[in-house]
């Protein structure tokens, strides 16, 4: 946590809406992915079904236009002929057309494990089609079966063994499990596979050209709101922030921002700008005081000191400088307690005034006796009094001679 609070808070920004972002493209990029999975599968079934439907329909037009051509040639076999055509036409692609049946003639037509699973399940339950995504060897694959239900025109060549033609009792002999079919039953399936390798590539590719697009937006978005976060925010803040650290170094209250705009960092700016107004008010308002307490003191009969808490004189009048016979340069500066005889006792008077809040040297008109710069003492009546200035208490002392 600390590393992150030392960062920028444009970094900051960044680094959170750049997560964001990244965490709401994976998302929509698998969903994306998963939707596109399934128009894929969708637009296969729909192929293998129109394949197969196509075989049926060419199969019913062959029935009705071929009567005893199938007795030179086989191939003529409207079956046949039409998984034949289709065979033709998917060449090339990578849809996979037979036809199968449990009780077959041809034993090309013989059904794997899955063409014979759903053949079962075709002759127990009436099922329009049937579809399934397996998996073998790892590889994918689309399987869709299609059934192929006996009418009154099969049961001419697989109906029974008397009444078929004899090309067909020539090449199955009687008994053979491929005659006895009853109008209804179902004899046969198309049956269509299309691996799903090919197809899911592209989906891969369309995930690669999502995620280069993704990136580039992500990209644009951060530079442009990183930019306007800066141009907005950041820069008038820190504008402030340099503003304050400037006038706590140098005490000068004159500085003003300039405001753009009434917004949030618009009015931040206003205030910095009103509050250094009502300082500088006060300053030059102290400035003014501070003379005229100076002025005040400088004609006054009595000679005034005014020193801080450790004895240091920071303000004096002429006939205080006349009384310890310095220039006023020479007298700022040095230690009040240094001119009196019993500068010691004023000293702990001011510790007991710090510690339990009074004193009985301050506040109260005392006998003392002063020191000028030449060592003479002088006596002098001498009261004290406190005031508070903004850092630390000053202390004021009037003095009276004392003839
Ligand atoms: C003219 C005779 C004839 C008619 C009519 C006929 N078939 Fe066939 N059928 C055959 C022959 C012969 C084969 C074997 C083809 C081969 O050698 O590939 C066959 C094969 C099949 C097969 C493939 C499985 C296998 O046994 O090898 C299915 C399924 C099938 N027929 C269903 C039908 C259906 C459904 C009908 C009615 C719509 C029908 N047949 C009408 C003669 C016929």
């Amino acid at each position: 946590m600390s590393f992150f609070s030392r960062l920028s808070v444009n970094t900051k920004y960044n680094i959170i809406s750049s997560l964001l972002l990244i965490a709401l493209f994976i998302a929509l990029a698998y969903s994306n992915y998963r939707r596109e999975q399934s128009l894929i599968l969708k637009g296969a079934v729909d192929n293998a079904r129109t394949i197969s439907r196509q075989i049926i329909e060419t199969r019913d037009y062959l029935a009705r236009v071929v009567t005893s051509e199938p007795e030179r040639n086989e191939n003529l076999i409207p079956q046949v002929a039409a998984t034949r055509v289709a065979q033709q036409l998917t060449r090339g692609s990578s849809y996979y057309v037979r036809q199968v049946s449990l009780r077959y003639r041809n034993p090309d037509n013989r059904p794997d494990s899955f063409e014979a699973a759903q053949l079962t399940a075709f002759r127990d339950v009436k099922a329009v089609e049937n579809w399934q995504v397996t998996e073998e060897k790892g590889k994918k694959s689309l399987r869709y079966l299609l059934p192929m239900v006996s009418d009154e025109s099969c049961l001419t060549c697989h109906g029974s063994y008397d009444t078929a033609p004899g090309f067909i009792q020539r090449r199955f002999p009687r008994g053979h499990f491929s005659y006895g079919y009853r109008i209804g039953e179902v004899i046969g399936a198309v049956s269509v596979s299309v691996p799903m390798e090919g197809l899911y590539r592209q989906i891969g590719a369309n995930l690669k050209r999502d995620i280069l697009f993704d990136g580039c937006v992500l990209l644009i978005f951060v530079t442009i709101s990183g930019w306007i976060i800066r141009r907005t925010i950041l820069t008038p803040v820190k504008a402030v922030a340099a503003s304050i650290a400037g006038v706590a170094h140098s005490g000068n209250f004159s500085e003003r921002l300039e405001q753009r705009g009434e917004d949030e960092i618009g009015v931040l700016i206003g205030s910095f700008n009103e509050l250094m107004e009502e300082l500088d008010r006060k300053t030059v308002q102290r400035v003014e005081s501070e003379g005229r307490y100076r002025n005040f003191i400088e004609i006054a009969q009595s000679p005034i000191i005014t020193f801080m808490s450790d004895g240091k004189i920071v303000i004096s009048n002429q006939k205080a400088e006349k009384l310890f016979g310095l220039t006023k340069q020479e007298l700022l500066g040095q230690s009040i307690f240094d001119f009196m005889e019993k500068g010691e006792l004023l000293q702990s008077a001011m510790i007991d005034y710090f510690s339990a809040g009074s004193s009985d040297l301050i506040g109260t008109t005392t006998r003392q006796k002063v020191r000028d710069v030449c060592g003479r003492l002088f006596d002098v009546e001498m009261v004290i009094s406190v005031s508070q200035s903004e850092q630390s208490p000053m202390f004021t002392a009037i003095l009276r001679a004392v003839k």
